[in-house]
């Protein structure tokens, strides 16, 4: 008997999209607002979705305030009113879209949760645009 738990949180981050390769005017026209120069921000909200067997001695499928620890410590403060393009690492060089950005965070968490258990991280960049990244 499998249960999907999830839990909410919730960064504030600035981001440009560009394409180095790319002259201003296509960047404009693909990127549209988000090409803007100098940067603009975002309200992003996580759903981080763990997958698993219900353990027989506790009920749970993962202990939700470990859940709740680690997207603080390894999402939030690391995402968290920061300009995603100059201060992360991982964005150096890879566009910081909602694609790229759940991918990242997917690859921060997966280590540090059981492998027993499935994740599923949806990202909202908007409260009408979301994307959804599950490993695959
Ligand atoms: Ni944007």
């Amino acid at each position: 008997m499998k249960v999907t738990v999830s839990r909410k949180a919730h960064f504030n981050a600035a981001h440009r999209l560009y394409n180095a390769d790319w002259s201003d005017a296509r960047n404009a026209i693909v990127f549209g607002k988000c090409a803007n120069p100098n940067y603009h921000g975002h309200n992003y909200e996580l759903i981080v979705s763990v997958n698993g067997e219900i353990h027989p001695e506790t009920g749970f499928v993962m202990d939700m305030k470990v859940l709740k620890k680690l997207i603080e410590n390894e999402i939030e403060e690391k995402f968290d009113h920061k300009n995603l393009n100059e201060e992360l690492k991982e964005f150096r060089t890879l566009n910081p879209t909602a694609e790229n950005i759940v991918v990242v965070i997917w690859n921060i968490l997966r280590p540090k949760i059981d492998d027993k258990l499935a994740l599923s991280i949806t990202l909202y960049e908007t409260p009408r645009n979301f994307v959804e990244y599950s490993g695959e």
